[in-house]
């Protein structure tokens, strides 16, 4: 299946007007929150909101590869927050929920996993690095310990800036960064008020030297800081940048109908980087002007997350992929040439689904797509136009959270019937032929 797509990708990829600066033609979709350039060649790394993954890119945003981190499948971990230092080595940090939380350091030229440090907290919400003497800062947010932890570069607990050493007492902290003298640690704290505010404090001590407050600042994700200590906060609710001089001064705002904005990063002395979350796209904006340089956006017209695909006898294809809502899914058909792509919605989603998931056709070109309607689910039956011919249930026990589905020569069904822990094999009126259960049972049944 992961062919299928790779090859979908690059058969759609050219009806759209090609522009350089198209990030990738694998991923079609992304959500950037937080980001860093290396300082050593301008790679671009950045997290995947949506699949809470890397993704490593070039200068110029094209896509190159997904880091593998070393995290189980079947754990819930807390978003990746990033941080690089001058040489260019990329700290990530995650923790799988009530677990303690681990920094993961990488070689960025090869992608090698090259020291794992166990932290004595379980959320990590920021991350950043000593320029002097690799000094690691995280932060932390949960009902007991909201604080800064500083570590050692061989990641052995230094020092620790607990919530009451601030005033007002920190209440979420989301971003940190320091000036390039690593004097000053900088704090973004959102407080969900119009007094979310950064904090500056001493790095060595914690005493703090000042706090920023702004009407802009309502839920500040990023903070980074100049050589002149200027100081720029993204802020997802106010969807803007702020810029501040060091003494808090406001300077200005850089806007251009963001939404959600989370990371921001230098891409050069003159130009900021921003992950405009929400829109999908990165945003570079020239520093003293706040114009728009150059916009990187990978939202594809044709396939949103393309999650499951079948072949028509016609060679056509039909996907299975979100729509720009997100609250249903869509089915699409491609009619493929050597040069174009066509895109026909063949099944409006609303009138029909719940929450389609699985998608096959049968030898007479008729289309079975699951939906996992919580807590049961059942499959759709649709003619080749679009028209639903049934709805598929079974009995004892019902499909539940049903997903894959393949058929036959015969026409017979196979279904991924994850909430019941196993696949069956059935007719189209419902009746189970074939009931497959392995010992040990399967985890997750996902695809058939
Ligand atoms: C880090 O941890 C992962 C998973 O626990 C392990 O596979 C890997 O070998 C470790 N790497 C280092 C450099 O310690
Ligand atoms: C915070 O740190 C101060 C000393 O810096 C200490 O007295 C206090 O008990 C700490 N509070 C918590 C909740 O750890
Ligand atoms: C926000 O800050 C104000 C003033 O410091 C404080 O009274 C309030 O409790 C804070 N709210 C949250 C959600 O932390
Ligand atoms: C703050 O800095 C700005 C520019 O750097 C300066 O014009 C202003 O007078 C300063 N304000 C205070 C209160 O020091
Ligand atoms: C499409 O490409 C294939 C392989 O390159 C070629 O054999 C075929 O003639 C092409 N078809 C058209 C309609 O251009
Ligand atoms: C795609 O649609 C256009 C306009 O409707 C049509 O001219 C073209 O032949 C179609 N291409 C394919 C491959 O179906
Ligand atoms: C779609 O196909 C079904 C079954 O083949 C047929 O009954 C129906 O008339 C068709 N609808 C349209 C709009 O072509
Ligand atoms: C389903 O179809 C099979 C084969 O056609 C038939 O033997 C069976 O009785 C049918 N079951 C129901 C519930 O209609």
């Amino acid at each position: 299946m992961v062919l299928i797509i790779l090859i979908l990708s690059m058969l759609t990829f050219p009806i759209l007007s090609i522009d350089i600066h198209y990030p990738s033609r694998l991923l079609s979709y992304w959500t950037p929150a937080n980001i860093v350039i290396s300082p050593i060649n301008q790679h671009i790394f950045m997290v995947d909101m949506s699949f809470n993954r890397i993704l490593h890119l070039s200068p110029e945003a094209i896509y190159i590869s997904t880091l593998n981190l070393p995290i189980e499948q079947s754990k819930l971990y807390s978003p990746l927050k990033l941080t690089i230092d001058l040489a260019g080595y990329l700290y990530v940090a995650t923790g799988a929920y009530s677990s303690l939380a681990m920094i993961y350091k990488y070689r960025t030229t090869d992608h090698q996993l090259i020291k794992n440090i166990s932290l004595s907290l379980y959320v990590p919400t920021a991350l950043t690095i000593s320029p002097i003497n690799g000094d690691i800062y995280v932060a932390t947010t949960d009902t007991k310990d909201t604080s800064i932890y500083v570590l050692n570069k061989n990641g052995e607990q230094i020092n620790k800036f607990n919530a009451s050493k601030f005033s007002p007492p920190l209440s979420q902290p989301t971003a940190l960064t320091m000036d390039k003298t690593a004097e000053r640690l900088y704090v973004a704290d959102r407080n969900d008020t119009t007094t979310g505010r950064i904090f500056v404090i001493n790095s060595q001590t914690g005493r703090q030297l000042q706090v920023y407050i702004n009407s802009n600042i309502y839920r500040p994700t990023a903070v980074i800081v100049d050589v002149n200590l200027n100081v720029y906060v993204s802020d997802m609710a106010t969807n803007c940048i702020i810029a501040l001089t060091s003494n808090g001064t406001f300077i200005r705002t850089y806007t251009n109908s963001l939404y959600n904005p989370q990371g921001l990063t230098f891409a050069s002395y003159t130009s900021l980087l921003l992950s405009d979350t929400l829109n999908n796209r990165l945003v570079l904006f020239d520093v003293v002007s706040a114009k728009v340089l150059q916009i990187y956006s990978s939202p594809d017209p044709v396939l949103i997350a393309p999650r499951f695909v079948a072949l028509l006898n016609s060679g056509d294809i039909y996907v299975n992929s979100l729509t720009d809502d997100i609250g249903y899914n869509i089915l699409k058909r491609l009619t493929i040439t050597n040069s174009s792509a066509n895109v026909t919605q063949i099944i409006n989603p609303k009138h029909h689904f719940d929450f389609p998931v699985g998608l096959a056709l049968d030898t007479k070109n008729q289309i079975y797509v699951t939906d996992s309607n919580i807590p049961y689910g059942y499959i759709h039956m649709f003619a080749s136009n679009g028209t639903e011919l049934d709805r598929i249930y079974t009995n004892n026990p019902p499909l539940k959270n049903p997903h894959g589905i393949a058929t036959d020569l015969h026409g017979n069904l196979y279904v991924a019937d994850s909430g019941n822990v196993r696949v069956i094999k059935l007719l189209i009126n419902g009746t189970i032929i074939q009931n497959y259960q392995t010992t040990p049972p399967l985890q997750y049944v996902y695809d058939v």
